[in-house]
């Protein structure tokens, strides 16, 4: 049957999504599957309304993609789609509500401090030692992120933080290496190490920078990466994280890994983590992209 493949979206990753979407499209194309491409704007159902598609890889990154709400709509279509359920997508998008949803599993994740109000810096100066990062609680590809070292920069990575219509948090830094790992339809792919002479994998050093290198394999022990990939699935199964997801990771000095958010949308550009993990265990983009449609079946 027709699929139709959704990109673009409305949220800050929106060219992010038109990347990932042209790639997943070109791949679905090569495989003689019958799909048709649609950059849906603030409005993802409007195209899919009276057409005779019958199923939908969902490529949209972030708030209105990724977030539970365009799935719920599908389910009330009854259109199959890609990827994880409401419940699932909702949560991840909620990198503070995932983390509470690890620690009630016993998953380790750093310590963090919601930062409502001006009040709140004050207290967190005083709670998490520096330096911290500051996130915006439901962007992706490390939109309005910021480290801090001192109270002044707390001050305005909050205010940069702020700009983005969601919560806002503060989580201890991790001093370490930082991996991500990707579960396919429950099962783990090789781990990917990023390494950036940034101050960590930020947006410029995910899509522009020459200077990121990755690592696949990631150079650990055998067992200890296996430990790391059972983590990353434990940490979807804890959320309900099906059909696919990327698991981003940090492991500290002494080796004890935190988890930091899981995508259930994961990017799939060329410069993308999941594709590289895929060919490193010898599916190219075009069987990785198959078998994320394949998990739309049933
Ligand atoms: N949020 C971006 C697209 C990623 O996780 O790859
Ligand atoms: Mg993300």
């Amino acid at each position: 049957g027709r699929v139709a493949v959704l990109m673009g979206g409305a949220a800050a990753e929106r060219e992010i999504s038109l990347k990932s979407g042209k790639a997943v499209l070109q791949a679905l194309l090569n495989r003689g599957v019958d799909a048709v491409g649609l950059d849906v704007g603030a409005r993802p159902l409007a195209p899919l309304l009276g057409a005779d598609f019958d199923r939908v890889f969902n490529i949209i990154h972030g708030r209105g993609g990724e977030d539970g709400v365009l799935q719920g709509a599908l389910e009330a279509l009854g259109l199959p789609y890609t990827g994880s359920g409401v419940l699932a997508s909702a949560l991840a998008m909620d990198k503070l509500r995932t983390k509470l949803c690890w620690i009630g599993a016993g998953l380790p994740t750093p310590r963090w401090m919601l930062l409502r109000s001006e009040a709140d810096l004050t207290i967190c100066a005083e709670t998490l030692n520096f330096p911290v990062i500051v996130k915006p609680a439901e962007e992706g590809s490390s939109i309005g992120m910021s480290r801090a070292e001192n109270s002044a920069e707390l001050l305005e990575a909050w205010r940069r933080a702020s700009q983005y219509n969601c919560a806002v948090f503060a989580e201890t830094w991790v001093t370490g290496a930082e991996y991500t790992a990707a579960v396919l339809d429950g099962e783990p792919l090789p781990l990917i190490r990023l390494e950036t002479p940034n101050t960590f994998y930020d947006f410029d050093a995910k899509y522009r920078a020459a200077t990121t290198r990755y690592h696949c394999p990631c150079g650990l022990l055998p067992e200890t990466e296996s430990k790391l990939r059972e983590l990353a699935v434990r940490a979807c199964a804890t959320v309900g994280v099906t059909g696919w997801g990327r698991v981003d990771l940090l492991v500290d000095g002494v080796g004890e890994p935190w988890l930091i958010e899981v995508n259930t949308v994961p990017g799939m550009t060329d410069h993308s983590l999941v594709p590289m993990a895929a060919r490193t265990a010898g599916l190219d983009f075009d069987a990785l992209v198959w078998r994320i449609l394949e998990t739309s079946f049933d």
